[in-house]
This record gives structure tokens, C-alpha cells and sequence, in this order.
């Protein structure tokens, strides 16, 4: 269903968006909706009821819902608006404690969706942590920042031992001070990136997170929005021995490493990969770099020796992977900055492949980012087996085609040359290291040493207009036989 939010409209499934739901935040509902039907979300929990007004529009939209306040005023004027309403059930407590029980009751395979928006309630807080009146001295019960009677520290704790991977959550109002008398409303300090922190401690890396930030009236409103992360993101290290220019080029040393050795030490710094595949052929020369690869801890595929498109695409099904970026075997600096860009431009943009911008990148930074769905299209209706040249088979007409966005201005520096495929490369890459001397370097390094040092480049440039004739070459070839 096409989700468009009209206020107070119906929609086809017959919910309505309340007008003063989420304080006016209509980016909430829209979201909520669209969570409802992604994950066939039955059950909200929202913690803080207040005038319920929020709690209407979840009544409205979902089978069930659970409303949590600390002030019984608030429960029995909500009991009062929903007594003809089965699906509401109004508890009056301290969220942080009463979730625990209800997490219990969310059937395991079912996604919840959570509305965290039980703060401000200082005096409520105090008596439930056994102060009876507010004092100067009850304060001291609040460490300067006093987490531990923060409910939202408390709810995200249970949340994550209860739900975790199976919710949705909305955490509302996240510059508040949330229960903390020592700080007041708008003077609170913890930035949003140290509350990220807090959640992402809960949840890890199956969450992500996104910031709804409004303006209502003089006033800003901000929530923080985590649903789960289920993609699966995956680095293919695209590598076969027998190599036409440079014989058995990734096996050759440098610094005592093999060549593929120093790709797949790069490619691991990746922050966002959760798989690292090498995909290689089932010829029994390529048994040694599954043999390096295991050295590693990296998976390994073996399957076609001449569809490279094929033998992704198994890789892809048997590690159940959705997007992968492909870093090619020749390309020793390789940076694991720019394959963690082309996840996240994946997450932002949802393209179905990626490129490098050939005109104005360091020729060997980074290579292809290829949604597996993409690639299964292809596989299933292309009519020849070269692939070698593959990027001619996501044609725009089909795909939706990007380049590499958001790359770092030192990386754009076309006259570089660096990978592996002619004697002078090898050089180019020998020198690089012999610089470096055994210390760690990254690509940013390589360009700044290049600065200092320009004729390191003159090693192998000229070797990028035959490399480049000869890619026109084998393009022609596929062309003219696809
Ligand atoms: C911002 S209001 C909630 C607004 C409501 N969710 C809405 O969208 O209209 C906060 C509510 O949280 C309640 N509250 C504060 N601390 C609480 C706690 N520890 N447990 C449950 N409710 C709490 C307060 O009584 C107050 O009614």
C-alpha cells in the first residue's frame, strides 16, 4: 500500500491519523504505518499515556495496545476514552518496570512496535525510589547524569533482554531530560550521539536509527526512530590464480605477504560488512587462496570458472546475502572507508548497483556495490556466460544506477594507478610498501605519500591507457556476443 499522509484522512485499511498524535508529528504516524504493514505489526506499547491522544491513533491502527502511565490520573481518564474499546489496555505503574512483564506477552514471532514517551515525571520517580518528598536531599538520589533513574535506560535494557530483534521502537523527545531534577527541560546536555550509544549498547548491529527532527511552533521536536536492520551485507573478494599478464599475480609477495593477503587485511577493516566472502573457481589451482582465506577467518565460494556473475550469485544465495560490494583481488589499497560509503548509500538510496566514477577516482579504490536481487535478474536473463566485463549488464534502462556518492576529494586523483595486472603495477606497489615500511597505511596515506613523492606514479601510468584499450577491447567482445 502507497502510504501519503492527509490528516484526520482515512486510509484503505480503515485507520485513522489523529490530528494531535505524536504532539503533531505527522513524519511518527507516517512511519508507524509503514512499520504496521513492513513488519505486520499487531501490538504497540507506548509508555507514558498522558491524554492518550497518541494512544487513539495506535487504537485506531492496530490490533492491540498496551499504555503505560505513572499518574493514575492519567490511566483512568484513558479507561474511561477506551471503555468501548476492547483492543486498549491502560496500566497505571512505572513503565520501567512494568514492561518487563509485558514483553512477556508478545508472542516470540511477532514484531512489536514501541513507543517510548514516559518522562518528565520527577516526583512519581522519587516516591517509586523510596523518597517521599522532593528535597534538596531527595535530588542527591540523582547523580548529575543519573541514568540509572532514567526510565528510558531502564526500558532500553529490558527491551533488548526481552524484544530484541523483534521491535520497532520511536523514542520520543530524546534531548529531555527524561527523569533527572537536576537538569531542567531544555538544558539537557547528553548530545544525541551519546544517547545513540546508549541504544546501540542494547541492540548492537541489528538495529539502525534515524532522527525525525520538527519544528512546532518556536519549538523543536526530536525523536529517534530504530527499526530492525535485517540486511545482510556482504564484501566478495573476486580473485582466480591463473591470471593472463601477470601470471599468478596474487600470490606474489610483497612485505612477505601475499598480494591477495594485503586485500583481504584491508578489506577487513570494513565497519559494515557482516560477511567477507572470497569468491573464486572450483579449478584445483585455486585451492590456495581458499587455504589464505581461511588463514583470515573469510568464507570462501568456489563455483563458475568463467561467469564471474554466476559464481556472485551462488555466493550470494548460500550466504543468504542482499548487498555486496565487490572488491577486486588485483586492487591491494583497496579502502574500506569507501565499501562502507556504498552500504550506506545502499541503505539511503536502495540502488541496484553502484559504481566508481572511472573519470575522477583512483583507479583501484573501489570497484562495484550490487544488490543481489539486481544480480539474480541478470543471471536469470543474460544470454552468455563472459562476464568478465558485468557492468554492461545493469544497463540504466533496467537499474537503478549510481555512482560511488559522498567520496572524500583525496580520493579523486584519476592519475593513480593502483592495480595489480602488468610487471609495472607490481612495481608501482613494491615501492608503495618499501616506504611504508612494515607500518599500517591507508589509501589516504598512499596519496599523501604520492604528494611527496610524485614520480612513484610515472612507475606505472602509462600502463593505464593499454589497460584501458584493452578493457575497450574485451567490452567490444561481450557486445557484440550478448
Ligand atoms: C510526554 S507525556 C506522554 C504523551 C503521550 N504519549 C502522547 O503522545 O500524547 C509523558 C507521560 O509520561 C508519564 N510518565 C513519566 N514517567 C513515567 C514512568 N516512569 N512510567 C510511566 N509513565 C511515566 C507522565 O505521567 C506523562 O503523562
Amino acid at each position: 500500500m502507497e502510504l501519503r499522509y492527509k490528516m484526520g484522512q482515512k486510509y484503505k485499511q480503515g485507520q485513522i491519523v489523529e490530528k494531535e498524535c505524536f504532539s503533531g508529528n505527522k513524519a511518527l504516524a507516517v512511519w508507524c504505518l509503514s512499520m504496521r504493514n513492513k513488519y505486520n505489526i499487531k501490538t504497540v506499547i507506548e509508555t507514558g499515556t498522558n491524554f492518550a491522544k497518541t494512544t487513539e491513533f495506535f487504537a485506531n491502527a492496530f490490533e492491540k495496545v498496551y499504555t503505560i502511565d505513572i499518574q493514575e490520573e492519567f490511566t483512568k481518564m484513558a479507561r474511561k476514552k477506551f471503555s468501548g474499546k476492547e483492543n486498549v489496555e491502560c496500566i497505571c505503574g512505572n513503565s520501567s518496570k512494568v514492561l518487563a512483564s509485558l514483553c512477556g506477552k508478545i508472542p516470540k514471532d511477532e514484531v512489536v512496535l514501541l513507543f517510548l514517551d514516559a518522562h518528565g515525571n520527577y516526583e512519581k520517580d522519587l516516591i517509586d525510589v523510596g523518597v517521599k518528598n522532593r528535597s534538596k536531599k531527595s535530588l542527591e538520589y540523582y547523580p548529575k547524569n543519573a541514568t540509572q533513574f532514567n526510565p528510558i535506560c531502564v526500558e532500553l535494557d529490558t527491551i533488548s533482554q526481552h524484544l530484541c530483534g523483534r521491535c520497532v521502537l520511536i523514542i520520543d523527545d530524546i534531548p529531555s531530560p527524561y527523569c533527572n531534577p537536576n537538569v531542567q527541560f531544555g538544558q539537557f546536555k547528553t548530545s544525541q550521539s551519546g544517547f545513540r550509544n546508549i541504544v546501540s549498547k542494547c541492540f548492537q548491529k541489528k538495529y539502525k536509527m534515524r532522527d525525525t527532527m520538527v519544528r512546532l511552533g518556536n519549538k523543536r521536536k526530536s525523536s529517534l526512530i530504530i527499526e530492525p536492520d535485517n540486511i545482510k551485507r556482504g564484501v566478495f573478494i573476486t580473485a582466480r590464480v591463473d591470471s593472463k599478464r601477470l601470471p599468478r599475480k596474487h600470490l606474489l609477495k610483497i612485505d612477505g605477504k601475499h598480494c591477495i593477503e594485503h586485500v583481504m587485511e584491508r578489506v577487513k577493516k570494513s565497519k559494515r560488512a557482516d560477511k567477507i566472502v572470497l569468491c573464486t573457481t572450483t579449478l584445483d589451482q585455486d585451492k590456495r587462496l581458499c587455504e589464505i582465506a581461511k588463514k583470515y577467518n573469510i568464507s570462501v565460494f568456489r563455483g563458475s570458472v568463467v561467469d564471474k556473475l554466476d559464481r556472485w550469485r551462488g555466493a550470494t544465495e548460500k550466504y543468504d546475502i542482499d548487498f555486496f560490494v565487490t572488491a577486486d583481488a588485483d586492487d591491494l589499497f583497496c579502502d574500506p572507508e569507501l565499501i562502507d560509503l556504498a552500504f550506506d548509500q545502499y541503505d539511503r538510496t536502495k540502488a541496484d548497483f553502484i559504481e566508481w566514477d572511472q573519470d575522477n577516482f583512483i583507479c583501484g579504490a573501489f570497484t562495484y556495490g550490487i544488490c543481489s536481487d539486481a544480480l539474480r535478474f541478470v543471471c536469470e536473463n543474460k544470454q552468455t556466460n563472459n562476464t568478465e566485463m558485468m557492468w554492461v549488464f545493469f544497463d540504466k534502462n533496467h537499474f537503478k544506477k549510481e555512482k560511488l556518492q559522498n567520496v572524500p576529494k583525496i580520493f579523486m586523483r584519476p592519475e593513480i594507478r593502483a592495480t595489480l595486472d602488468y610487471e609495472e603495477d607490481f612495481e608501482f606497489f613494491k615501492k608503495i610498501y618499501s616506504y611504508m615500511e612494515n607500518k599500517e597505511f591507508t589509501l589516504k596515506d598512499v596519496v599523501s605519500l604520492i604528494d611527496d613523492h610524485p614520480e612513484i606514479i610515472k612507475i606505472n601510468n602509462a600502463r593505464h591507457h593499454d589497460w584501458k584499450k584493452n578493457q575497450e577491447k574485451e567490452l567490444k567482445h561481450v557486445n557484440e556476443n550478448q
